[in-house]
Parts: structure tokens; C-alpha cells; sequence
């Protein structure tokens, strides 16, 4: 799915990914943790191709093809997908109008018909209630005025819609109350399947008790520094990054 060979990345004249190396196969779920500062979101942005880093060296395969050489909208009409850490706020863009508008852009990327508003709207109602989003909120502006969870949750109603082969979750379990938690946990492991993949970074071990990881990876300054399986998150939250980092 995802092969990220050495990567490196900087903004202005601050390197901060030092050589990123990463698989991620169809089917699995990677957690990626780390200090602050230590090239999580950097990471993420580079991948969904945000225009202000800029790529150094390095390889990214995505499905195959060459990440890097796609714009952000292609990057996401061929299925990559990121939750941002801080979701933007679109003055004057309905909730449920962005939702159409993005899914049938991929749809239409993807040679499939649109969805008409009945099939829409059906499709939208569903996933909501999944996720326990109000309906009065897909009215509202996208993320105005949200509160900090309602954001994150609205990130994960997206993901639910747009289905996508990789998502990349940048920390969405901050700021959500434990019964969003739970919420968000079981709509991301109910759009889990054998046929996609998920990055999730997070600073608790907490979100990897809902969401299970088949690996977790540790970065710090730019690399990643230890690899292993759930148990690592276990570890980490034991002893802290000073001393897994190091080690
Ligand atoms: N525009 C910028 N100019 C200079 N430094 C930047 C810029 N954007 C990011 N950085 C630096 O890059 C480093 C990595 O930031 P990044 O947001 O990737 O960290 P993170 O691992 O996601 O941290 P957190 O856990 O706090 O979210 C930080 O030291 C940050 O200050
Ligand atoms: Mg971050």
C-alpha cells in the first residue's frame, strides 16, 4: 500500500524528517508515536502533499505509484486520506455540501456515477448516527464553531464516507470525551477491512486499546527510532519517550 524509503523533508532551511523509512501493507494498522516536535504531523503533511515542505530525498509508493509527484487533489482522488491534528474551519461551505462535493469528486475521479441528493443524504444520515453527529450540525459551516471534539468527529465522519484505502489519523483522539472515544474508535475499526490501511499517530496508549495496532512505530528527531507491536505503546507509556528513544 504505503512504502516510504528514506525520506526526508524540511521547511525553509529546518530539516525535520532526518530519513523516514516506512511499510505500510493493505490491512494494517500502524500507530506512529513521539515526542512533540518530533516530525509526526510534518510527516503526514508531507504525504497528503501540503505545498510548504519540501521533500529532500526520499521515495513514497503509493498503491504503486509515486506519491510525491501527485497534487493533493490526486493524492486524494487515489484514496489517501488524512484527519488533520487541527481541522480547518470553511466559513460559507455547509457541512453536508463539502461532504457531497468531496465524495462525488472521487467518485467522478473514479469513473462511478454521482451520488444524487436522495442517496446522499440517505448515506450521510446513516453515518452520522454511527458516530452520534447531530443532524443540525450538517448545516452548520464546516468546523465553525465546532467544539474541539465535534472537529475530530466530523474528521472521522468524512473518513466513513469517503472510504478510503489510507487514512492517516493525526492525533484524532485529543480533545474527544471518553464516550467520543469509544464513538470515534469503533467508526474508525467498523471502516477498518482487509483492503485498507491506517496510520494512526497519538500520544496515548488509551486510543491503541480500541484501535489495535499491528505495529507501532516510535519517531523522534525526524527518524524512526523503534519498531514493534502493540506491546511497544505499552511499553512507552511505562517508561516514557526519553528513555524508548535512546534505547
Ligand atoms: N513553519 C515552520 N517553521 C519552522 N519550524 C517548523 C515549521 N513547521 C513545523 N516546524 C517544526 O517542525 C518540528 C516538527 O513539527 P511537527 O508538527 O511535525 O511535530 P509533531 O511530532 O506533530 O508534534 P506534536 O506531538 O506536538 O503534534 C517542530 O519542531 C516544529 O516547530
Ligand atoms: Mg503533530
Amino acid at each position: 500500500m504505503l512504502n516510504i524509503n528514506n525520506l526526508k523533508a524540511s521547511i525553509g532551511d529546518k530539516d525535520i524528517l532526518k530519513g523516514v523509512s516506512l511499510s505500510i501493507n493493505k490491512g494494517e494498522v500502524h500507530a506512529l508515536m513521539g515526542p512533540n516536535g518530533s516530525g509526526k504531523s510534518t510527516l503526514a503533511y508531507v504525504l497528503s502533499g501540503k505545498d510548504k515542505y519540501e521533500v529532500n530525498e526520499g521515495t513514497v509508493d503509493f498503491k504503486g505509484k509515486n506519491l510525491l509527484n501527485m497534487n493533493v487533489e490526486e493524492r486524494a482522488n487515489n484514496g489517501l486520506f488524512l484527519a488533520f491534528q487541527y481541522p480547518m474551519e470553511i466559513p460559507g461551505v455547509q457541512t453536508s455540501f463539502f461532504l457531497r462535493t468531496a465524495i462525488n469528486a472521487k467518485r467522478k475521479f473514479n469513473n462511478l456515477p454521482e451520488l444524487d441528493a436522495l442517496e446522499f443524504a440517505k448515506l450521510l444520515k446513516l453515518k452520522a448516527q454511527e458516530l452520534n453527529i447531530n443532524s443540525d450540525m450538517l448545516k452548520r459551516d464546516l468546523n465553525v464553531d465546532y467544539s474541539g471534539g465535534e472537529k475530530k468527529k466530523q474528521e472521522i465522519l468524512q473518513l466513513s464516507m469517503l472510504n478510503p484505502d489510507l487514512a492517516i489519523l493525526d492525533e484524532t483522539d485529543s480533545g474527544l470525551d471518553i464516550d467520543a472515544l469509544r464513538i470515534v474508535s469503533e467508526g474508525v475499526n467498523k471502516a477498518r477491512n482487509k483492503e485498507n490501511s491506517f496510520l494512526v499517530i497519538t500520544h496515548y496508549q488509551r486510543l491503541l486499546n480500541y484501535i489495535k495496532p499491528d505495529f507501532v512505530h516510535i519517531i523522534a528527531d525526524g527518524k524512526i527510532v523503534k519498531s514493534g507491536d502493540y506491546s511497544l505503546a505499552l511499553e512507552l507509556e511505562d517508561q516514557g519517550y526519553e528513555k524508548m528513544a535512546k534505547a
